[in-house]
This record gives C-alpha cells, sequence and structure tokens, in this order.
C-alpha cells in the first residue's frame, strides 16, 4: 500500500533492537509516509542520529531545546503533526514512563500530547517482557487505545532464547498498512452535518436563538473526515473555529436559511447527521427598526419554523442515511424512538438532561444511541470526539451500509 501523504512519528528508545528502526524507518519512506523520528536519550547509545536523519531526510530530535540555538523542539506540534505514532523499539523503561504518565523526555512529553493513534513494538528480554509490572503497564496502554504490536519470539540479546523480541519491520508495516487503509472507511462519501444553534431576528439588532455551542456537530464532523469522507458543515452562528479544518462549510443564521442550504445540499448526500438546535419558532414578522421600548410589555408572535430533518426525510433515498439527535426531559425514550420514525431516521442519538458535563457547551456527552435495526447502544460521560466515533461506529453497522 502507498503510504504517501501519511505523517508518522517514530520514537526509538533505548534497546539492541533500535537498530531495527532504520530498516523501519527505510521501509516507511519507501513507502511515500513522511517520517519524523524522537530518539530517547538511551537509543542513542545503540544507533547515531545521523543515520536515522540520513534515512528520514529529516533533522532528528532528543532533547526539549537545542543545546547550541537554544531552539525549543515543540512536542505539542509533533504530536499534532502526524496521523500515526509509533514507537519501535518500545522499552520495559519507556513503557513504564508512557503507562504512569512520566514525562522527563521529549518522547514521553511528545505521547502525553500527542492526539494521533499510537502503536508500539516492546522490545526487552523474555523474564522482563512477562513480568508483571510490563504486563500491567502493557494492558493499562491497551485501555488507553494504544496499539501493541506483540514483540516476537526468537534468540535474544542476552543469549537466551524466547518471546521478547521486537516485531520484524516487515511486520511493522503491515499493521500501519493496514491501520491507514481501515481509516478510511467512509472514503468517498459525502456527509452533511448541520450544528450550532439558529438565530430568529426580532429587528435588525435582536434575536431569539438558544445555548447550542456547535462541538457534538463538529465531533461527528471531524470523525467523518478522519475516514475520508467529504463533510459539508451548514452551521448556524457558533465561535468554535470551523474555517481551519477544510470542510465545505455553508454559514447561516435563521432555520430557514439552514433549511435552504441543507436542501441544496441533500440529494447529493450519502450520510445526513442532523445535529443543528433549530430554533422551533421565529418572529411572525420582523421589525424593519430597532424596537423601541415604549410599552411596558411586549408580546411576541411566533409562527413554527420548518422542521428540516422532518422534511429532507421525506426525500430520503433508500441509499441515504439520517441520524437525528433528540433532546428530551420526560418520556425520553419513547419521544426519541418517535421522532425517529416521525423524521424517517435511521439513528437517533438521545442526549442525557440528567448527567453533569453533558449537552450544551461541555466537551463531554452522555448519550444513547437507537438504531431503526440494531439494539440500543448506552455511552458513559465520554468526549464529545469520542461520542462521535461510537455514532459512526453505529452508522456503519446500519444494513444500508453493510
Ligand atoms: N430538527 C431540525 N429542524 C427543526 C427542529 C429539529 O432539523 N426545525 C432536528 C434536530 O437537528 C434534531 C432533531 O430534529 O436532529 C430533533 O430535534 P428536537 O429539538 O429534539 O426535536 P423537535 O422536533 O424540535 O421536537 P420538540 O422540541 O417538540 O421535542
Amino acid at each position: 500500500m502507498n503510504l504517501k501523504g501519511k505523517r508518522i512519528l517514530l520514537g526509538v528508545t533505548g534497546s539492541i533492537a533500535a537498530y531495527k528502526s532504520a530498516f523501519l524507518t527505510r521501509l516507511l519512506v519507501k513507502s511515500g509516509a513522511e517520517v519524523q523520528i524522537i530518539m530517547s536519550a538511551s537509543a542513542l547509545d545503540f544507533i547515531t542520529p545521523l543515520t536515522l536523519s540520513t534515512l528520514s531526510k529529516r533533522p532528528v530530535y532528543s532533547e526539549f531545546s537545542d543545546k547550541k540555538t537554544g531552539e525549543w523542539t515543540n512536542h505539542v506540534e509533533l504530536g499534532l503533526w502526524a496521523d500515526l505514532f509509533i514507537i519501535a523499539p518500545a522499552s520495559a523503561n519507556t513503557i513504564g514512563k508512557f503507562a504512569n504518565g512520566l514525562c522527563d523526555n521529549l518522547l514521553s512529553a511528545t505521547y502525553l500530547s500527542a492526539r494521533c493513534p499510537v502503536m508500539m513494538a516492546p522490545a526487552m528480554d523474555l523474564d522482563m517482557y512477562q513480568h508483571p509490572s510490563v504486563r500491567t503497564n502493557l494492558e493499562k496502554l491497551t485501555s488507553f487505545g494504544n496499539l501493541i504490536l506483540d514483540a516476537e519470539s526468537g534468540e535474544l540479546a542476552s543469549g537466551l532464547s524466547g518471546q521478547g523480541r521486537m516485531m520484524e519491520p516487515e511486520h511493522i508495516l503491515h499493521h500501519v498498512e493496514r491501520f491507514f487503509s481501515t481509516s478510511k472507511e467512509f472514503s468517498g462519501k459525502k456527509v452533511l452535518v448541520t450544528l450550532g444553534p439558529t438565530q430568529e431576528a426580532l429587528d435588525p439588532v435582536r434575536f431569539i436563538s438558544n445555548h447550542s455551542s456547535g462541538k457534538m456537530g463538529l465531533a461527528i464532523a471531524k470523525a467523518f473526515q478522519s475516514k475520508g469522507a467529504e463533510v459539508h458543515v451548514v452551521s448556524g452562528p457558533v465561535s468554535i473555529p470551523l474555517e481551519k479544518e477544510g470542510f465545505h462549510l455553508y454559514p447561516i443564521r435563521s432555520a430557514q436559511e439552514m433549511y435552504e442550504a441543507s436542501s441544496k445540499l441533500h440529494a447529493l448526500m450519502d450520510i445526513c447527521v442532523f445535529t443543528a438546535a433549530v430554533a422551533d419558532y421565529a418572529p411572525a414578522t420582523v421589525a424593519p427598526e430597532k424596537i423601541k421600548k415604549s410599552d411596558p410589555t411586549l408580546s411576541l408572535d411566533l409562527v413554527k419554523n420548518v422542521d428540516i430533518a422532518f422534511e429532507l426525510g421525506k426525500n430520503k433515498k433508500p441509499n441515504q442515511i439520517h441520524v437525528g439527535f433528540a433532546l428530551e426531559t420526560e418520556n425520553e425514550e419513547a419521544n426519541a424512538k418517535a421522532k425517529m420514525q416521525k423524521k424517517n431516521f435511521d439513528l437517533v442519538v438521545l442526549n442525557s438532561t440528567k448527567e453533569e458535563g453533558a449537552g450544551f457547551q461541555h466537551d463531554t456527552n452522555k448519550v444513547k444511541i437507537f438504531s431503526k435495526t440494531g439494539p440500543v447502544v448506552q455511552s458513559e460521560l465520554l468526549p464529545k470526539s469520542a461520542i462521535a466515533k461510537m455514532i459512526l461506529n453505529e452508522v456503519k453497522k446500519l444494513p444500508v451500509w453493510v
């Protein structure tokens, strides 16, 4: 597989297997990947940075700052740059640090700040590899979502024979290729996400709106994009930065504008996710001038807004998927299921209104996902990015998709 355009951080730690990281670098570069290497201090005893920088065609980093220039090596930037972080070889010491949040070198600081998936290829003596402390640390790392590339068996540097050899570079490459091929499972799909609140004008300076931040919609849009989809975002006024994400962006204000923008796109979309908190009512008339406070009371005449999800649901084609959200304060499940029927959703995501930290404005959410075809899925209180992944997983299980 071609890894062209893929950005890989390769962490090299102190182990006799460090020489194999040169082979791995060469394989990755040959496949088209950009490889940035970070070495731990003890790795420098096993292989020179010159070898690795020549093979990777980039400078190799091992210190928080360059001693000559005083320039800081930005570990946060390195972590954000990468699509994948591989630590090969991963020594018992580094594994212990990563599992316990220790951060005394550039490599461990980069690990803690990286947002991309992480793979580790442990390398050590067989008894070290089986030691309960190492096993516990590896289990911990697995629970963080890191992929452990099991050590292989064979002759070890100690002269003993058993499991502890770093996975062969060709086998690591195979895992990397598999990672990138399954990670683009929405490639070629077009996804519409409505997000944020709508604003319904009263006069030239005032409007009716709600507290939606658009964060859940942004998490879903990013999740689809990271899996290869072409993402179209119809967004109400939000303060989250959407411009830098590379979506097709359609900023709107009112429910009517959101409807118009979404219906133009609808026929071309494979998947539509309605996360917007659309205002249900709008002032019947918009005053042409600022309303003056002349009377002691003011009554507003409101009229029902168009229900975007309902209207587009009427035109849903058999190969299209619609995902809706529901916010209920009573008879939650029954109301959510009724919304799924009424609006022709394939999935409906019920927001919890009772959980501290869930819903509007928060970075976390707790949801129940109802499917037309599958069982109910209940989440814990999780970052919205993790909830977005759960929703994508449920989309993949739908018969249209399968
Ligand atoms: N929705 C929409 N257009 C509207 C209202 C809602 O597209 N005018 C979408 C929302 O984006 C969400 C779903 O419909 O995916 C349900 O929204 P919700 O506000 O829970 O339900 P309503 O239909 O507004 O019903 P009610 O407020 O009476 O519960």
